[in-house]
């Protein structure tokens, strides 16, 4: 069970609530995937308990702060955001042939594709049945949500359309299926605490940064982390030919007329059979010391700045401070 916030908070005050609040959370988590179905429990609670970092409802306890954090739909809304990113992942993992997830199998490892697919779904449903008691703001947002999720995952499948720029495809696919989430755990802890609809749109702006500068990070984890921080097969996203930034940025360096012979390497290597666990990790060696991934790092680094700028009209204070360090951590993680 998660008993600390994922990264230390300058204010102890706030940080031993939030941690209280988190353990309540978690508890609200259990039962929403608890059931007497003995194969259902264990494929849905199968996730949960790996771990995971938490990032999402602690986002809604943060916000939260910025109104009435004692309202109990707070809870409510942060145990939507952690089902709705489990389901997810449970989805992503089928899609990306991802073997392990937060240390442990990937479910589709363990039950099959169907199965983990399901489970997926049904983690969606949970969720839905969660927002259903939060009122018509936050059902909306919450199918908006979902939507862009979907058209997300589906653009980075189908790839850029003939003439459009691979990254900037790439950044509206990041925007969709990783910020839209983030976006929406800020808003729902200001939104279901009282906060203003300025506040919440604020909120709003701060967490669609914050969630680009996020996946960005993770780009760059994928090919310099280590598996046992991270809970993932670095990789994984070479093998399969899922697109990254440092990637999109190789190709478009090779394609250019300043490419190097480093670069036009690097390229062949990646279009080569990465099926080959040597080859593979040649190349996450080869592109993890190209200059593209310290583009990509700066990159994340810029938007997380923009998206602490966008705090401005918040007022000064612990809770603001904390929403600037969750940007760093953000950006500066190694799992
Ligand atoms: C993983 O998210 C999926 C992405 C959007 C990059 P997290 O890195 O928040 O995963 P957990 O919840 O800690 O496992
Ligand atoms: C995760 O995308 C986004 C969603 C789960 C919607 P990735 O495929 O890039 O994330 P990881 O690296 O597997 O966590
Ligand atoms: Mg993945
Ligand atoms: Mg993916």
């Amino acid at each position: 069970m998660t008993t600390t916030t994922a990264f230390a908070l300058a204010d102890p005050e706030l940080s031993a609530r939030l941690t209280e609040r988190l353990g309540t959370v978690e508890a609200r988590l259990r039962e929403a995937v608890a059931t007497t179905d003995l194969l259902v429990g264990a494929t849905s609670t199968h996730l949960v308990s790996a771990g995971g970092k938490r990032l999402r409802p602690l986002l809604t306890l943060l916000t939260a702060e910025l109104g009435d954090p004692d309202r109990s739909q707070v809870i409510d809304g942060a145990v939507v955001v952690e089902l709705t990113h489990l389901a997810s992942l449970y989805h992503d993992d089928v899609m990306d042939d991802a073997p392990l997830r937060r240390g442990a199998p990937a479910a589709h490892e363990v039950w099959g594709n169907s199965i983990a697919i399901l489970t997926g779904d049904l983690l969606f449903a949970r969720a839905s049945q969660v927002v259903a008691h939060l009122g018509q703001p936050a059902l909306t947002l919450q199918a908006d949500t979902f939507v862009r999720l979907c058209m997300g995952q589906m653009h980075e499948t189908v790839g850029p359309a003939t003439g459009e720029d691979p990254v900037e495809h790439y950044l509206q696919v990041l925007a969709d299926k990783t910020a839209s989430l983030i976006a929406t755990s800020a808003q729902f802890g200001a939104m279901l605490s009282g906060c203003s609809p300025e506040v919440v749109a604020t909120v709003g702006r701060f967490g669609e940064l914050i969630g680009l500068a996020f996946q960005l990070a993770d780009d760059v984890l994928d090919l310099t982390s280590d598996g046992s921080l991270s809970g993932k097969t670095p990789g994984t996203d070479l093998r399969e030919g899922v697109p990254t930034m440092p990637v999109l940025l190789l190709r478009a360096r090779a394609a250019g007329p300043d490419a190097t012979d480093e670069d036009r390497a690097a390229v062949a290597l990646l279009d080569s059979d990465l099926s080959d666990d040597d080859r593979l990790a040649a190349a996450v060696a080869t592109l993890g010391r190209h200059p593209v991934v310290e583009e990509t790092r700066q990159r994340a680094v810029a938007v997380a700045r923009a998206a602490v700028a966008e705090l401005a009209p918040l007022p000064d204070g612990p809770v603001k401070e904390s929403l600037v360090q969750f940007a760093d951590a953000l950006v500066d993680r190694a799992a």
